[in-house]
């Protein structure tokens, strides 16, 4: 068996580049370190130049200036849901009981552990590479992770006693999905995209139940976009949640937060 060419730096960027990566140099830098061997750079670099997500090819993505691991398929954390973990962070307590629901990689839960003391991170997703990925990501939080529709799968001892609940749910309306870009519409699943006619139908579901999860003074937090956080806002009040609103523009995030009544 012959080996594979020796690639240089150089032949690596102009490949990506001719690819049409835009942050070709960084990028190879990324190949070049994360590939173990000479044939296994050949074999990210096809992967990358083929389309795949550059996260799905590194087998890690950074959010909160961590490494998770992110397996093909699995949906890839945003940097724009920094802000849903920032503004979580920022009303939890040590210890408090955490549920990242539709928790995709489960980032964002594990990211939320590192920041607060002693929280009790539980996370639930429909799709079972999503579960392992969070499986890995929340082991060294000690966090529990489940399968299933929303709140379906989580243990009924949770109920009335969670004071984090933290979704970024899919809200992309189905109609635009054709409009994104090829890295999320080809390698990530249409149930990590698609919320519905107008993208707010698992956030409406995950909003209606928040209150029965909920402790008395917890806090739900939904990640949504500037256009539809009116919408978000709305299915909020009507479930008793008064919400408030924050943004980001540098990470063009937005984020509705509601606080359920401290009686019951
Ligand atoms: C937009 S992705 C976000 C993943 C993760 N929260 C993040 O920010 O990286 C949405 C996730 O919701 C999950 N999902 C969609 N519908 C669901 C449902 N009915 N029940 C549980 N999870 C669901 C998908 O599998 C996907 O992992």
């Amino acid at each position: 068996m012959t080996a594979p060419p020796l690639l240089t730096r150089s032949v690596v960027v102009d490949r990506l580049r001719a690819a049409g990566c835009v942050y070709a140099e960084d990028e190879a830098e990324l190949l070049l370190s994360g590939a173990t061997s000479p044939s296994a750079l050949t074999a990210m670099l096809d992967r990358r130049v083929a389309g795949l997500p550059l996260e799905h090819v590194l087998g890690w993505v950074e959010f909160l200036g961590l490494r998770w691991v992110v397996d093909p398929g699995v949906f890839v954390p945003r940097r724009r849901t920094e802000l849903l973990v920032r503004q979580a962070a920022a009303v939890a307590t040590p210890g408090s009981v955490v549920v990242d629901l539709c928790c995709g990689s489960g980032a964002v839960g594990a990211a939320l552990a590192t920041a607060v003391v002693g929280a009790q991170v539980h996370a639930a997703d429909i799709d079972p590479a999503a579960v392992r990925c969070a499986r890995a990501n929340l082991a060294a939080a000690k966090g529990q992770v489940y399968e299933g529709d929303l709140y379906e799968p989580l243990p009924a001892a949770l109920r009335g006693r969670v004071d984090i609940l933290l979704a970024n749910a899919p809200y992309v309306p189905t109609g635009s999905i054709a409009l994104m870009p090829p890295e999320a519409r080809l390698h990530e699943l249409t149930v990590a995209l698609d919320g519905g006619a107008d993208g707010l139908e698992v956030q409406r579901r995950v909003i209606a139940e928040a209150p029965q999860w909920l402790a008395p003074g917890g806090h739900l937090l939904v990640e949504t976009s500037q256009e539809q956080e009116a919408g978000t806002a709305e299915a909020f009040s009507r479930n008793g949640l008064h919400p408030q609103v924050a943004h980001c523009d540098e990470l063009d995030a937005t984020v509705v937060y509601g606080t359920s009544s401290a009686e019951r």
